[in-house]
């Protein structure tokens, strides 16, 4: 039987740690459900690692679409999680709601929005319609040209306080989960201590519910060099199953992320 939310509420409120990964296949999520992975995320980091862009945002709906159904039909157990990738998302509610319908229809649970304050009408809009949101605050990858780059953020204080409103007004919009990415630990935490939801880290901190990784980041299949969030488990036996069981078992014992992997 499949994964639902009200599974991950559960695991949240009884501090079970949830090891999401990414996945963009069948025969990988065969092989990340055999190994104990609770969600798997269609991320639009295929752009990268599958697709071969410096980015993600040349990733369409069509795309994630055509990956999810694949995932999908790989996998029985896990949770499916989808990405609105760069420009499905930010024009109007009603847009935003009729691109996410498209995933929800492939066999998406839940659809992952990047972005702060500005999103809450549309998380607000498709959660009250019946579509889960995954709010992604933080360094949202989809906005890199505004950052100058893939860069950390909230290290100053402004910035910080605008993280954690938006993840307070993401949350009162009807966001189900709190994605952070590439944030200080400390600010992570604030965030965990404040919202009710699950909150899912990747270069955040090992507070947050569950963390995410990359799936070729964790079986060293990645082109460019590791960044400080991620970690290569490619020299554990085992083959790729040994490699995922490691990183879902250092989730759930909380040994990652540790100090090494956070800003
Ligand atoms: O696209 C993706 O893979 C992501 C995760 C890294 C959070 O958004």
């Amino acid at each position: 039987m499949r994964t639902t939310l009200s599974d991950l509420k559960r695991w949240h409120s009884e501090q079970q740690p949830i090891a999401v990964m990414t996945c963009y296949d069948a025969s990988f999520a065969r092989v990340l459900e055999e190994s104990a992975v609770d969600v798997l995320l269609i991320g639009d980091s295929l752009g990268m690692v599958l697709q071969g862009h410096p980015s993600p945002n040349p990733v369409t709906l069509e795309d994630v679409a055509y990956h999810t159904r694949c995932v999908v039909r790989g996998s029985q157990r896990c949770f499916i999680l989808a990405d609105m990738p760069f420009g499905t998302s930010q024009i109007s509610p009603q847009e935003t709601f009729r691109n996410a319908a498209v995933l929800i229809q492939t066999g998406a649970q839940m659809v992952k929005i990047e972005g702060g304050l500005e999103m809450v009408e549309t998380v607000r809009f498709l959660s009250d319609r019946g579509i889960p949101v995954c709010a992604h605050i933080g360094m949202t990858p989809q906005s890199h040209h505004q950052y100058g780059g893939f860069k950390v953020q909230g290290r100053d204080s402004l910035r910080a306080d605008q993280i954690v409103e938006s993840a307070l007004a993401l949350e009162a919009a009807g966001a189900s989960i709190i994605l952070m990415e590439c944030i200080p630990r400390v600010l992570a935490e604030r965030v965990c201590a404040e919202v009710q939801v699950p909150t899912i880290g990747i270069g955040a901190s090992p507070a947050c519910s569950g963390q995410v990784l990359v799936l070729y980041d964790v079986i060293g299949l990645s082109a460019a060099p590791l960044s400080k969030l991620a970690k290569d488990y490619s020299s554990v036996p085992g083959g790729i199953a040994g490699m995922v069981r490691t990183y879902v078992k250092e989730v759930k014992n909380r040994v990652f992320p540790n100090d090494q992997h956070c800003y």
